[in-house]
């Protein structure tokens, strides 16, 4: 028997509780992983308040991200001991997922954990941190280097626009911070962040072309936030999308794009190839100070799940949220 966080739905509204399971009501897959950790996602949120069409089929274990250890394996890629990561591929939507101390998931979803990198850590970066990885490779892809000008993060308090922050200024960047927490101003200080932008100004509705401000943008809000970043980006500058924490509608013109050559790269990071993830995760582990993870993140435990997702639905979440689920 193993402990989840199983969700169903009552009456039309999604319900969540603890409960005691056997191995045997697990999903198919390859491998069977003891989990440690999972995290709090914006997404897992969104499915555990119901608050967005995540899950279609009840009862299900929440849960986009886990690490842990590999208990038994038909994948020669994976022994039992070795410890892996799991992010994406529809865990925790359409399979089984994270907050539950069992999993049991394909081989070709997995990663191994990089070699000096704690569990803790790998967690403390999820899914979040990943995403914050690849945006930062979408903007070095698009040619913008650290003496180009300032860049922008936006929803920067959060878990994404966090890691994002730390990852570019270690990198040598002057990173600008919009928040809609003034509160927060000195965490996103401390996590590297030059200057702080409210969020009350990033959505003022904007002229297809603003004065250039942004040599890159990392963007986790979208609607009003995205268009108004775009307008403001600079010649040459690329603007890497990845959230919709402020809406998914983009009301812009092609302006940017054709007077300023301006790049506009999505950043998925669900069904990101395998090789790509492994790149991310080998330059977080040598890029990101994992020192700042400690201010970064908080724990929590299965029980405060639910507590915790209404809260980052809400918007009031600082950093990373470790979910702590094994021994
Ligand atoms: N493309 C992918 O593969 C991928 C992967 C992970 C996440 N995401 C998306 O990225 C976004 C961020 O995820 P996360 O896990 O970092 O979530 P999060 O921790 O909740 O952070 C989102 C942040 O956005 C800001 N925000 C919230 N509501 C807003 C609003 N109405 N208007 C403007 N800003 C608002 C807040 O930052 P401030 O308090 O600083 O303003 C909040 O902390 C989500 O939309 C998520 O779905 C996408």
């Amino acid at each position: 028997m193993f402990k989840a966080l199983v969700l169903d739905k009552v009456d039309g509204k999604t319900v969540s509780a603890i409960q005691e399971l056997e191995e045997s009501a697990l999903p198919e897959g390859d491998v069977l992983v003891e989990v440690s950790y999972s995290s709090l996602n914006y997404k897992d949120g969104l499915a555990v308040t119901g608050k967005g069409p995540i899950i279609n089929k009840f009862p299900a274990i929440p849960g986009i991200d886990l690490v842990g250890r590999v208990i038994s394996s038909e994948d020669d890629r994976f022994q039992p001991g070795m410890h892996v990561i799991l992010t994406g591929w529809g865990v925790g939507e359409r399979h089984w997922g994270g907050m539950s101390e069992r999993a049991r998931l394909k081989g070709d979803w997995l990663v191994p954990l990089p070699a000096g990198m704690s569990e803790k850590d790998a967690m403390l970066i999820g899914t979040a941190g990943l995403t914050a990885m690849l945006c930062v490779l979408a903007l070095e892809e698009g040619g913008v280097r650290p003496d180009d000008g300032e860049v922008l993060v936006t929803g920067a308090a959060g878990g994404v626009g966090s890691v994002a922050v730390a990852l570019l200024a270690k990198h040598g960047y002057r990173v600008t911070a919009a928040t809609g927490r003034e509160s927060e101003s000195d965490y996103l200080h401390r996590l590297g962040a030059t200057h702080i932008r409210s969020r009350e100004e990033m959505s003022a509705p904007s002229k297809p072309l603003e004065k250039q401000l942004w040599s890159g943008v990392i963007d986790t809000v979208g609607s009003k936030v995205l268009a108004r970043a775009l307008a403001e980006t600079s010649y040459g500058g690329t603007v890497a999308a990845c959230g919709l924490a402020g809406g998914p509608e983009l009301e812009t013109s092609v302006m940017p794009f054709i007077l300023r050559n301006v790049r506009l790269q999505g950043v998925d990071s669900v069904v990101c190839p395998t090789a790509r993830r492994e790149q991310a995760w080998q330059r977080l582990q040598s890029d990101l100070d994992l020192a700042l993870l400690g201010d970064v993140g908080q724990e929590i435990t299965l029980e405060q799940v639910p507590e915790y997702a209404q809260k980052i639905i809400r918007g009031e979440v600082r950093g990373r949220t470790l979910i702590k689920v094994g021994e």
